[in-house]
């Protein structure tokens, strides 16, 4: 009997150069992020996520990467990374990294070479072509910076292949070498003690002309084919799939139980934030039934907020209209195909909204991820380029730099945030740490709860329609526990009745507060919720 241990698990995700500077040089680095595991224990995350670790000329965040077996000079050494490693396992934290497979940096002694024409050994692992026509059906991601997925390379006189920035070029995974390099790469990793990767951008590793070059078959038979060497070699070691599609689609990632070990459920976010929105449970019922089952070894990864813009790629053209107008009012929130703001900032800072959007995540199927500084509130800054507005450095206290750097603060690689509304003075983990209300012990505790219902990660969903559409409801069953969990969706309070007959005469325990409820009756079973109210309870026969 295998536990998959990634399906009960609470992720974590942080990106090393904004969480704690060791060396006051103003970036964070990997003995700073040791320094803060005990941080980590305490909040009760079982696995890290780490963005890229690798050596990168830094162009799209260390996505961009120049050596796939090193570490980034400003994170620290491989030593460094080992301690670490081993720190975090001591304390009952996995730990799993981006591994982007799709395209190197332009700075990549591969590209460089290649660059040279077809007399380099490594011109075939890039993808080359005389007419930058070709592949016309894939779409252009980075819309605001590119114009084409073909650029001009001067030194060989032919164009190469890059869904993102056109100093990422994409490698050329038919060829059979650059297979063999990438399974070497996540040997590499999982021999020193990783535990898995997040993968970045999978869809796009392999392309094909008349189609629109996402997730071909080929793809999936060479991640299948990662797959067989990790069950074989590192059978506890988890792989979660970026792939930003539509349910159907990113259900081929996880093929038979033989694939990808999870996948975030990129459809499920923005219909939260729709939902509370329209205080409606619409949205969510509707996304949730159209999302399928998965095979017994598998999970979703369900998030509210990462270190990309808020994504509307799997929204409708009414739908993203819609989440624009109510949660990007200022045009300077809006970037690519979405939103880039932090949590806490788009809920307004309605602590209610940000408890039930958080609550709303847990129990349903899936693992949660938590973007670091979101579970303390942190605001982000919109004026600064790209993405970098949420990904400022960590809040740790109201010291000079909020505790994150020793540094002058001009020396910071981005600025914490001073802004009256969220300055560091008053958002931090210190603070919070003594204020038993805030949102931090309010996360702690939460995770506590999770862990102890299995029926939170892995139970079966079945929906209970109320008459009052501002409520949701639903029944959750695993291994003989039954939960009812209750989210009032509206700003106002709500009565609602709920349809429970079937489990007349049994009792209910509320149990974030470990109360008990009424007993269920032969009738409608009748609550009333505060705005954005919600019950846990557990089903007591
Ligand atoms: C993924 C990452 C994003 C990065 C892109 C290109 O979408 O989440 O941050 O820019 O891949 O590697
Ligand atoms: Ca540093």
């Amino acid at each position: 009997m295998k536990d998959y241990w990634y399906k009960d698990a609470v992720f974590y995700e942080l990106y090393i150069r904004g969480f704690q500077d060791s060396n006051g040089d103003g970036k964070g680095d990997i003995p700073g992020l040791t320094s803060r595991l005990g941080y980590l224990r305490e909040l009760g995350v079982d696995c890290i996520w780490l963005l890229p670790m690798y050596p990168s000329p830094g162009h799209d965040d260390g996505y961009d990467i120049q050596d796939y077996k090193g570490i980034n000079p400003e994170y620290g050494t491989l030593e460094d990374f080992k301690f670490f490693l081993d720190e975090a396992h001591m304390r009952g934290i996995r730990v799993i990294a981006d591994l982007v497979l799709n395209h190197t940096s332009d700075r990549h002694p591969w590209f460089i070479d290649a660059r040279k024409g077809p007399s380099s050994p490594y011109h075939d692992y890039y993808v080359w072509s005389d007419d930058p026509g070709k592949y016309s059906g894939a779409s252009i991601i980075f819309i605001n910076h590119e114009t084409s997925n073909w650029a001009w390379c001067p030194d060989c006189g032919s164009y190469y292949w890059h869904r993102f920035f056109s100093h990422q070029p994409d490698l050329n995974y038919r060829n059979p070498k650059v297979q063999e390099e990438m399974i070497d790469v996540i040997r590499f990793w999982l021999d020193m003690g990783l535990d898995g990767f997040r993968m970045d951008a999978v869809p796009y590793l392999f392309e094909r002309e008349g189609t629109n070059c996402e997730g071909l078959p080929e793809t999936h038979a060479y991640l299948k084919r990662i797959r067989a060497m990790l069950d074989e070699k590192y059978p506890d070691a988890v792989m979660i799939a970026e792939a930003n599609q539509w349910p159907e689609d990113l259900r081929q990632y996880f093929g038979d139980g033989d694939e990808m070990h999870m996948a975030f459920n990129f459809p499920l976010m923005p219909r939260l934030f729709m939902a509370v929105k329209q205080e409606h449970h619409g949205p969510i019922v509707d996304i949730v039934k159209r999302t399928p089952v998965l095979p017994e070894n598998c999970q979703w990864a369900t998030f509210l907020r990462n270190h990309d813009e808020l994504t509307l790629a799997m929204c409708t053209d009414e739908e993203r209209d819609y989440m624009y107008n109510e949660y990007a009012k200022d045009p300077q929130m809006k970037l690519y195909s979405g939103i880039r703001r932090r949590l806490v900032p788009l809920l307004e800072k309605n602590y209610r909204k940000v408890e039930l959007l958080n609550v709303l995540l847990f129990p349903l199927p899936g693992s949660p991820v938590i973007y670091y500084g979101d579970e303390i509130g942190m605001g982000d800054n919109i004026f600064l380029g790209d993405r970098n507005g949420v990904r400022t450095p960590m809040h740790w206290n109201d010291n000079r730099n909020a505790g994150f750097s020793a540094c002058n603060p001009s020396r910071l690689y981005a600025p914490v945030i001073t802004d009256a509304d969220y300055s560091y003075t008053s958002v931090n983990v210190q603070v919070e740490e003594m204020i038993p209300n805030s949102l931090l012990n309010w996360m702690k505790k939460m995770i506590r709860v999770r862990r102890k219902y299995k029926s939170f990660s892995r139970g079966a969903l079945r929906f209970i329609y109320p008459e009052n559409k501002k409520v949701l409801v639903y029944a959750l069953e695993y291994d003989g526990e039954q939960m009812l969990c209750v989210f009032n969706l509206a700003s106002s309070s709500q009565p609602v009745q709920i349809g429970l007959r079937e489990f007349n005469g049994c009792g209910l325990t509320e149990v974030i507060g470990d109360t008990e409820f009424p007993q269920i009756g032969d009738s409608d079973y009748q609550v009333t919720l505060g705005p954005y109210g919600y019950y846990l309870l557990e089903i007591k026969h």
